[in-house]
């Protein structure tokens, strides 16, 4: 799975094959805190446009609507696109993981989706977590989702599912970025055969006016954005960018024709911890 995408100059974002063996276009579009309405409609509408196939929401975003207006309004084929969305923390449960995805289906106005992400783990009680991924392995043999996977899962968090599941999760989306890669968690994916995807591949914009990430922006003549999203696809991981802004939203797509070297890999990979969002799994207060 590591460096994919390296080498192919020019060519357009590539996908990422899953441990069920579909594939996921290997950037997607993030559209957490877009608020519903015009701003998401115009903002999804335009990372369809200039070539974005993958599409990141959320019960919990509020904008799963909007979303499906924008897909409705792109005129893309549903079977060229790859939309996933998740399931909140008050919906744990089987009975309620089952009322929640028809929910947002709904919302949505899909007939499938492609992925369907357990949003937090119950960090207190492992039994609601297995029995709301029982609930999406049932969702996923019904043909009504094609993936299956987890979010914000750590290893103590994920073990016991993985013991007790039928179908194991293709995807694991957690916090991932340059000042916050948590080696061990994302070993411990792979070992699984379990993709990561990068949440708040920018640092939710905070690690952007990093003094060595900016240098090194330099040296390429790329946008620090950019090599934080070239630095998560030459890791193996999947970027999830947000961006309201026409101009971000093309440039945060444009990141196959350059190649980092394994000495800036190296670099990017051991600075300090820093962009850290503070949400930690076993204590958020949601
Ligand atoms: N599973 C989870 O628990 C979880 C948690 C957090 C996020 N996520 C997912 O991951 C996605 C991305 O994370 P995120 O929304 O925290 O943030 P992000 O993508 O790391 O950063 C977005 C921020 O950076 C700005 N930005 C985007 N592109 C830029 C560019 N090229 N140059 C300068 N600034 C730029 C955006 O501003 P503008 O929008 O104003 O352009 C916005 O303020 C979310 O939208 C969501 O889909 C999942």
């Amino acid at each position: 799975m590591y460096n994919i995408l390296a080498g192919q100059r020019g060519v357009a974002v590539q996908t990422y094959k899953l441990n069920n063996g579909l594939e996921i276009p290997a950037v997607g579009f993030g559209t957490w805190q877009t608020p519903a309405g015009e701003v998401t409609v115009k903002s999804v509408r335009e990372a369809l446009r200039v070539g974005y196939t993958h599409i990141d929401t959320a019960a919990a975003y509020e904008n799963e609507a909007s979303v499906g207006k924008a897909i409705r309004e792109s005129g893309l084929p549903r079977e060229k696109l790859f939309i996933t969305t998740k399931l909140w923390n008050s919906d744990r449960g089987y009975d309620r993981t089952l009322a929640a995805f028809d929910w947002s289906l709904k919302e949505l106005k899909l007939d499938y989706l492609d992925l369907y992400l357990i949003h937090w783990p119950d960090a207190k009680d492992k039994e609601k977590n297995i029995s709301s991924w029982q609930a999406l392995e049932r969702l996923c043999k019904e043909g009504r989702v094609k993936t299956i996977g987890v979010s914000n899962f750590k290893q103590q968090h994920l073990q016991p599912l993985l013991d007790a599941a039928e179908i194991k999760p293709a995807v694991n989306q957690i916090e991932y970025h340059p000042g916050f890669r948590q080696p061990e968690l994302v070993d411990f994916c792979r070992q699984n055969d379990i993709l990561i995807e990068a949440w708040s591949p920018l640092g939710s914009g905070r690690i952007l006016q990093d003094k060595n990430l900016q240098a090194i922006a330099q040296k390429y003549n790329k946008s620090v954005a950019q090599i934080c999203l070239r630095w998560c696809l030459q890791n193996g991981t999947l970027p999830l960018p947000k961006s309201v802004t026409p101009a971000r939203i093309k440039e945060n797509y444009q990141v196959c024709d350059f190649v980092i070297a394994a000495e800036d890999l190296q670099f990017i990979d051991a600075l300090p911890e820093f962009g850290w969002s503070g949400l930690n799994p076993d204590s958020v207060p949601f």
